[in-house]
């Protein structure tokens, strides 16, 4: 078992903490946290029953094997300034902030050690997350299994190049946003025939999940999925009539391609003013 640091015990780090316990990648004397916030840091330490500092990066970047920066990106620097010394080239270091590019952290540590970046989702913190991974070229086979399986204790894991991230993070890191919008018009559209707002939120959000399920289950393409609901001269047709003539599917495909845009502007932005050697 490697002793794991989690920087910053907010959403995702809370997520991950919960996860890598339930999974068994750490036990409780394997796992240490640090928070900002007293409140968040007392909340972590009972809910979990480990160690969580307010304070102490640098302590417990010393005692760690694995350290998780689960902070915000502007704060990602200040955190990174405070561990540097005491990171070694035997650890792994794990980012979670989004648009911020290994390069960057490569910098800011400033010397060689491997270096991942994971782009989780939202739904890690109810153990279906979906997360995106790449990372430098410091990193061994079996260093990448052991990071991968510390996110696969909140949901599904991919690797891709790092080139990539902006386009997963506008694809699963905001999606959760989209498929909320869906859910909501979805509750919308039942209120606006008259079901109740319990009986329209229990069947949107099923709806959600049990459709995305199958798509898992079956490995079908929604399209064909979609086929399979439609009853000629039936009412599924009439509704998607309405969803093609207002171009939802258009209308999502520009959305993921234009939050693509921003991340790498983000990035960008970032790497401007952290100054990466890119
Ligand atoms: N939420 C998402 O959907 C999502 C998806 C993908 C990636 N991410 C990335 O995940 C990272 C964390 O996001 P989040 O949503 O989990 O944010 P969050 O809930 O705000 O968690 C960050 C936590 O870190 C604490 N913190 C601040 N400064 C710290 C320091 N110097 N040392 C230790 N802890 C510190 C914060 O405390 P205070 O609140 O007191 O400042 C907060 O509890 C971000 O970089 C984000 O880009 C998030």
């Amino acid at each position: 078992m490697k002793r794991i640091a989690v920087l910053g015990a907010g959403n995702i780090g809370g997520a991950l903490i919960g996860g890598i316990l339930k999974a068994g990648v750490a036990d409780t004397e394997h796992l240490r946290a640090t928070d900002a916030s007293a409140a968040r840091a007392e909340e972590i330490a009972a809910k979990y029953l480990i160690e969580v500092s307010r304070s102490g990066n640098r302590q417990v970047t010393d005692w760690a094997e694995v350290v998780i920066v689960a902070v915000k990106p502007p704060t990602v620097p200040h955190v990174i300034a405070e561990i540097r010394d005491a990171l070694r080239e035997d650890q792994m270091l794990i980012s979670v902030a989004a648009a911020f590019p290994i390069a960057l952290l490569e910098k800011l540590i400033g010397k060689p050690m491997p270096v991942f970046r994971a782009m989780p989702n939202i739904p890690v913190v109810v153990g279906e997350g979906a997360t995106a991974l790449a990372v430098n070229g410091a990193a061994t086979a079996e260093q990448r299994k052991f990071v991968e399986s510390i996110f696969r204790s909140t949901g599904v894991v991919c690797t891709v190049d790092e080139e990539l991230m902006d386009a997963v993070t506008a694809l699963s890191g905001s999606g959760p946003a989209y498929v909320y919008m869906v859910i909501e018009a979805l509750i919308a559209g039942g209120l606006k025939v008259g079901l109740s707002h319990e009986i329209s939120t229990r069947l949107a959000e099923q709806t959600v999940l049990g459709a995305a399920k199958l798509v898992r289950e079956t490995m079908l393409h929604p399209a064909i999925l979609k086929d399979r609901v439609i009853t000629p001269g039936g009412v599924t047709i009439s509704a998607i009539h309405e969803l093609e003539r207002h171009g939802l599917r258009a209308m999502l495909i520009s959305a993921v391609e234009t939050a693509t845009r921003r991340s790498r502007e983000l990035t960008q932005s970032l790497v401007a003013k952290y100054g990466a050697a890119k």
